[in-house]
Order: structure tokens, then C-alpha cells, then sequence
């Protein structure tokens, strides 16, 4: 990692440019091969049987009927399962959770695995699977928040303390001239990738190789060697294209270990592909919420306190919840500050990371709680978020490392008209005799980094291979990598081949957090930089160089040629120097993680203002979002165009959280009723209108060398409040509940 303050960092001509998605052209056009696209010899097909209600035992199952299928091969039980050598309760790795893999006969969410069937062919073992019928002993299931008793938590909410408190809460409630306590609640959500969770699992003696989609490659071989008792470099991720993740897929999960251990026990190629239905169950989702916000304000509506209580659903055998509270914590300039977490245990199963983990919903509630002050106080709730604005971290006092959220605020607004919105609700009406509503919210996301390495080779013919295991999920990050790595040798993008996808690779890192541009960029950028130097070097101490001499010079690259910085007047060309040396290739090095002394000083957040114009048909009680504004300042954006689109589906994901998306129990058996994309709604085009992204500028010169912050959850918070707000501006109902419902508004 350099300085931060390195002189020497150039941006060339790459960042900044809006480049096509690399990837974008193999997908569209189905060229793009998938995990499950692999197809080996002696492949054999592994389909797990799902338990069909949430809580009980397995009393029997009819594997005679299953083996006797002339397709199966094998069927695995709790009876007859090969152990395994580290344990399904063990956490190899900081991205791992507890999970079911036929361990025991006791059923402790619907979806659970109960069975393996492998077959010779995917209809075989789905038939076989089928032919199990089996026999449960129920229990009523606890499927709601209000099924069972929360418990207090210590264990951490997503890295942070379970319970933060800053100033005088009590206080806070006792001083404040204006009081509000109110309750709200999120539904849960499943990660439903256009790509289910999917596995070719190949040994050859006690090395394995997985076709999986991942977006931690190095972490998952740490992960599945644990539990198969090998090293992890004796295990191959390749992981080429991914169709979506959303945080689900940094995870070794049941499904993948038992497909695995299917290939070992029967020594050929083994293949799992989850079905839609089989997502709603073992393979994460976001727990459902109960968010309790008392907010005090004086008599000039200055936030004495924002007290933010959070229960959130977990699992009966894990402890992740959806750290929901945290979100109060970094965004207003309140007296004090309290936020706590408690978990309630479902029978569902184990919640995990997806899209802005804990702001999403916890950014909801908050947005909605500030508009709900700002009505108590008669303030324009921009206004009111002005008032408490956060110049240096709350609670902390932290300086930012930057934080233009001010300019978003102005920017949005401005784009938006908000200053012609009447306080009151019910005000406005369009041509169709429908409510309008506008409300607006802050959107807010730390930017942390992971660990990464890269690889640099600069090659006698003028191009250059830059490698990391980066992960793409959709999103274009080998796009944006390879413009930042093309930079960092100052060579047109189709000058560079990047290499990525696969675990030999340097470790590429985790796409999550926001952090994979920021983390991969920078290691890339600095394995470049590793280059340049080398050639600096070389060219210093060769006479015949025109740099020869410039031993203490820095240098920078550009064209193709190295210069002295700062001196135009003497350069050299990179073929030349690599001519003369016979034709070499200079590789290089690099590798990126979070300065812990910037980390020290400075709180480090992308910030975004989002304004939502809804339209409510009177007789229909119909809600549409028409318009949709997000400002969003997050450092340096590599490519804008792939920014904004991160930008934008983080901002319909608001759409579809705010009024769409819900996974609905039965109360009877426990299991999901709406377990398929018909049934489980998500916006589709006609849903989403009015869609505007303003990229606002900002230079931060403390997150990290090139100054990137991340987009790729941000989008999302924000935006649920902002429409929930715009709802009770166009009906004067505040909806506590997401997702709205049309039945709420009658
Ligand atoms: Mo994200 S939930 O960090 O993939």
C-alpha cells in the first residue's frame, strides 16, 4: 500500500472513461459460461430433497423407492453420510455460517436439505429425490418476530459492538422540546440472482476444483478445505461469470458441501444447481426487522437524540442478524446516540449479508423516523436534516475523510424542484385527478476495504497481463480494474489483458462491502506502479537511455514511453527499454488494504440524497413511483456508466424493498409461499420510471491511493425512506411497514 498522499500517483486516459462491460457482449450474446455450464466426463447430477415444513423431524423416508430408480445412484441420509472433517457449526473464515448438511434428522427451516439424491442424469435425481415422500413430526413453527422471545446479543451486529451508545441518551430524551416513538418494520427478503447458487464439484485425489460462482475466491477454497480437511491451495475456485450475487454468494453453504462430498464419496464430477425455489431457504437472505426509533428535538430542531432499538430475526442454530440499528450511527449530528441490536431465533434459515447489509433497513426506518420529525417540528424535512448536519462523525467527533453530502442535498434538490413542495400532505394532485407525493432521504454507506494482491507483466510487444482473482458479478468490476490497471502503466485499455476469475490468481479479495473496486483497484494500481519503478530503474542505469542518470528521479508512464515526473523533456519508450534489454518482460507486484492510520483519523462514508415523486390513485389506492432522484458523492468514479448503473439498481432495489419485495410464510408449515419469481415480486421495467443519477464530485485524498469509495450499495438507502415519505406526502398515511401494501392505504 502507498502513502496516501504519494506524489506520484497519474490518472491516464482510462479512468473516468465510460467503457462497455468487458463482459457485457459474452452474456448477452450466451457465449458466457456459467458455473453450471460445465459439463465434464463421468459427470454425475446431485439434487438435494427440501424439507417441506420449517420445524420438526424427518420420521421417515423412503430410499428404497429412490434407489430403485434406475437413474439414482446414490442416496444420502443423516443415516449413511460420510463424515465430514470440520465441522458444519465451525467458522473457517470471517464469511462463514453454521449450516445444515444432513447432520442430523431434525428439520430447522423449510428449503432444509433432509436428503442427496445423485443420479446419472438431473432428471433421474430430481425423480429419485421426488420418490422420497417424506414423513415429518411438526412442531408450530415461529416464522414472525412475534413467535418467539428476543434475547439479548452479543455477538456482533456485521463487525460492529451489538450495542453503541455515544453521549447521554437519557438525557437526550429528558432536554428534548419535541418527542417521537415510533415503530417500523421490514419484511424478509431472499437474494434472488438470475444465476441460483450452482456447483461442478471435481476431485482428483486430494486436490479439488469447483465451478462455482463466488465473490470471494480465496476465501471460499479457505472455507471448503476446512470442512474436507485439506489445504486451502489444494483447492481451485474458478468462478468466470457470475449472474448476480448480492452477498449470498461469498458463502460456503450446505448445498455446495454436500454436492462435494457427493463427488468425493462416489470419485466422479459432481453438479448442483439450486432451483428457484431451493434459494428461499439455505443459501442466506435479509432478516426481518423490528426497528424502534425515539427521536428527541429542541425548540430549534436539533436532534437531542436518535435512540434506535432493533430486533432482528435470526436462525435457531446461528446468530447473523440484520444489523439494522447501525445505520443511525453515522449519519446526523444528534446530542446523543444509542443504538442496540437483539435477535429473536426462527425457524427459518440463517440470514446473511445482501445489499447494504443493515443500512438498507436500517436506513428505512431512520429516513422515515427524520420525516416523521420534521412533520412534529412543521419543517421542510431537507431542511431539518440540514439543520443537523454531521461535520465531523457523530459521536466521535472523527473528521471525514471527505463528504460532499451537502452538494447532494443542493444538487438533488435543485434537479428535483423540491423547493415547490408544500408542507402539508394531500396538497397535490395530477391531471388524472391522482395524489403526489414527494419525500425525500439521506443514503449513506461506510467504504471499507479488504485485502488484496495483484499482478503486473509489461511484455516486449507493448501490451501488458494484469492478474487478480477479482470477482464480477454483473457489475462491471473487470471493466473498471482493467481501466485502473491500464492507467497504472498509462496504456490504452486494449493494450491490457486482465486476468481474473479464478482462484490461482492473486487473491483478488471479497466483492462485498462496497470495498472491490477500492481494494482490487488499488493493489492493481500498485502493481503497475511496481512496473514503472523497475523500468525507472533500468533506464536510470543504461547509458544508452535518455533517462540514464535520473537515479533519483520518480517516474511516471504515459503513451507507452516512461518520464521523468514533472520534466517532459526527457523520456523513453518502454520497447526501447525492454529491447535493449533482449526483449524481457518486467512483472510486477502489488497489493491494497485499508491505511489503519487514515482509518484512525478519519470516518470514512459515501454519502447520496435521494428525492421520490409517488403518484396514488385515489379509487385504486395503486402507488407508482414516478420520479426518482439520487445525488450520490462517493470519491473517484472509475467508469461512470457503470457507476450509475450500480447507482440505478441500487435504487430500484429501494423501489422493489419499499413496495414489492416480501417472503411470506405460511403459518401452518413454516415454509415460504411465494418461493418463485412469480409469487415474489420485484419491479420490472414498468414499475420504474423517472430514474435520474447525479454523480456529485468529490476528491478524497485519505480513503485510499486513488481515492475510490465504492457504489455498489449505497443506491439502496435512501431511497426506501424517501418513497415510504413521498407516500404519506401524497396520502397523509404513514405506512410503518415495508413493503407497502395497496390494503395499507385503504
Ligand atoms: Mo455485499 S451484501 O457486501 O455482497
Amino acid at each position: 500500500m502507498p502513502d496516501t498522499l504519494d506524489p506520484h500517483i497519474r490518472f491516464g486516459s482510462n479512468s473516468g472513461q465510460p467503457a462497455t462491460r468487458r463482459d457485457g457482449v459474452a452474456k448477452v450474446t450466451g457465449t458466457a459460461t456459467f458455473a453450471a455450464d460445465n459439463t465434464p466426463e463421468g459427470l454425475l447430477y446431485a439434487v438435494f430433497a427440501p424439507a417441506a415444513i420449517a420445524r420438526g423431524r424427518v420420521t421417515s423416508l423412503d430410499t428404497a423407492a429412490a434407489e430403485a430408480h434406475p437413474g439414482v445412484t446414490h442416496v444420502l441420509t443423516p443415516q449413511n453420510r460420510p463424515p465430514l472433517q470440520g465441522d458444519p457449526s465451525d467458522k473457517p473464515t470471517m464469511f462463514s455460517f453454521r449450516f445444515e448438511a444432513l447432520q442430523d434428522d431434525t428439520v430447522r427451516y423449510a428449503e432444509q436439505p433432509i436428503a442427496l439424491v445423485v443420479g446419472e442424469t438431473l432428471e433421474a435425481a430430481t425423480e429419485g429425490a421426488r420418490l422420497l415422500s417424506p414423513h415429518y413430526e411438526t412442531e408450530k413453527p415461529r416464522v414472525g418476530i412475534d413467535d418467539a422471545e428476543p434475547y439479548g446479543f452479543e455477538a456482533d451486529a456485521f463487525g460492529k459492538p451489538a450495542n453503541t451508545v455515544h453521549g447521554d441518551p437519557d438525557a437526550g430524551h429528558g432536554s428534548a422540546a419535541t418527542s417521537l416513538d415510533v415503530t417500523y418494520e421490514t419484511a424478509p427478503q431472499y437474494h434472488n440472482a438470475m444465476e441460483t447458487h450452482a456447483v461442478v464439484a471435481t476431485w482428483d485425489g486430494d486436490h479439488l476444483t469447483l465451478d462455482m460462482p463466488s465473490q470471494a475466491l480465496s476465501m471460499s477454497c479457505a472455507g471448503f478445505a476446512h470442512y474436507f480437511g485439506i489445504p486451502a491451495e489444494n483447492v481451485t475456485v474458478r468462478s468466470p461469470y457470475l449472474g448476480g450475487g448480492f452477498g449470498s454468494k461469498a458463502i460456503p453453504t450446505g448445498p455446495y458441501v454436500l454436492a462435494i462430498l457427493a463427488a468425493r464419496m462416489t470419485g466422479r464430477p459432481v453438479k448442483m444447481m439450486l432451483t428457484r425455489q431451493q434459494m428461499f431457504g439455505p443459501v442466506g437472505h435479509r432478516g426481518q426487522t423490528r426497528q424502534r426509533l425515539r427521536l428527541g428535538a429542541d425548540a430549534d430542531g436539533k436532534l437531542t437524540v436518535i435512540d434506535h432499538e432493533g430486533i432482528s430475526a435470526t436462525s435457531t442454530f446461528d446468530t447473523f442478524i440484520e444489523p439494522a440499528a447501525n445505520a443511525s450511527q453515522g449519519i446526523y449530528a444528534a446530542g446523543a446516540l444509542r443504538s442496540t441490536h437483539r435477535a429473536v431465533a426462527l425457524d427459518v434459515g440463517t440470514p446473511g449479508p445482501m445489499r447494504a447489509p443493515g443500512e438498507a433497513s436500517g436506513s428505512a426506518a431512520l429516513e422515515c423516523a427524520m420525516d416523521e420529525m420534521a412533520e412534529a417540528l412543521g419543517m421542510d424535512p431537507l431542511d431539518f436534516r440540514l439543520k443537523n448536519y454531521a461535520e465531523t462523525e457523530p459521536g466521535t467527533g472523527k473528521p471525514y475523510s471527505s463528504k460532499a453530502l451537502r452538494e447532494c442535498y443542493a444538487q438533488g434538490a435543485e434537479r428535483f424542484g423540491w423547493a415547490k413542495r408544500p408542507l402539508q400532505p394531500g396538497q397535490m394532485r395530477d391531471e388524472h385527478g391522482h395524489l403526489v407525493g414527494w419525500g425525500m432521504g439521506t443514503a449513506f454507506f461506510p467504504c471499507p476495504m479488504f485485502m488484496a494482491d495483484a499482478r503486473a507483466a509489461l511484455r516486449a510487444d507493448g501490451t501488458a497481463l494484469f492478474e487478480t482473482s477479482a470477482a464480477d458479478m454483473g457489475q462491471g468490476a473487470w471493466t473498471s480494474l482493467a481501466q485502473i490497471a491500464a492507467d497504472s502503466l498509462g496504456l490504452p485499455l486494449d493494450k491490457v489483458e486482465f486476468r481474473a476469475g479464478h482462484s490461482g490468481l492473486p487473491d483478488g479479495g471479497v466483492a462485498g462491502g462496497s470495498g472491490h473496486t477500492a481494494t482490487a483497484g488499488n493493489a492493481l494500481h500498485t502493481a503497475g506502479g511496481d512496473v514503472v519503478r523497475q523500468l525507472g530503474e533500468i533506464a536510470a542505469a543504461d547509458p544508452a537511455s535518455s533517462l540514464h542518470g535520473a537515479g533519483n528521479a520518480s517516474f511516471v508512464a504515459r503513451d507507452g514511453r516512461l518520464y521523468i515526473d514533472g520534466d517532459d523533456s526527457r523520456s523513453d519508450a518502454f520497447a526501447d527499454i525492454l529491447s535493449r534489454l533482449g526483449n524481457a518482460e518486467i512483472a510486477g507486484s502489488g497489493s491494497a488494504s485499508r491505511d489503519p492510520d487514515m482509518a484512525k483519523q478519519y470516518a470514512m462514508n459515501a454519502h447520496g440524497a435521494v428525492f421520490a415523486e409517488v403518484r396514488i390513485d385515489p379509487d385504486l389506492c395503486q402507488m407508482r413511483v414516478t420520479r426518482l432522484v439520487g445525488a450520490f458523492a462517493a470519491g473517484r468514479i472509475i467508469n461512470p456508466r457503470l457507476a450509475e448503473s450500480q447507482l440505478f439498481g441500487g435504487m430500484i432495489w429501494g423501489i422493489s424493498f419499499a413496495l414489492h419485495e416480501e417472503a411470506r410464510h405460511d403459518p401452518r408449515r413454516g415454509h415460504i409461499v411465494n418461493s418463485d419469481l412469480a409469487g415474489y415480486h420485484v419491479p420490472v421495467n414498468a414499475d420504474v420510471h423517472g430514474l435520474e443519477v447525479i454523480s456529485v464530485h468529490e476528491d478524497d485524498p485519505h480513503v485510499n491511493a486513488l481515492g475510490i469509495k465504492g457504489v455498489g450499495e449505497i443506491g439502496i438507502t435512501g431511497t426506501v425512506g424517501a418513497i415510504g415519505n413521498a407516500i404519506w406526502h401524497a396520502s397523509g398515511k404513514r405506512i410503518r411497514r415495508f413493503p407497502i401494501r395497496v390494503e395499507d392505504l385503504i
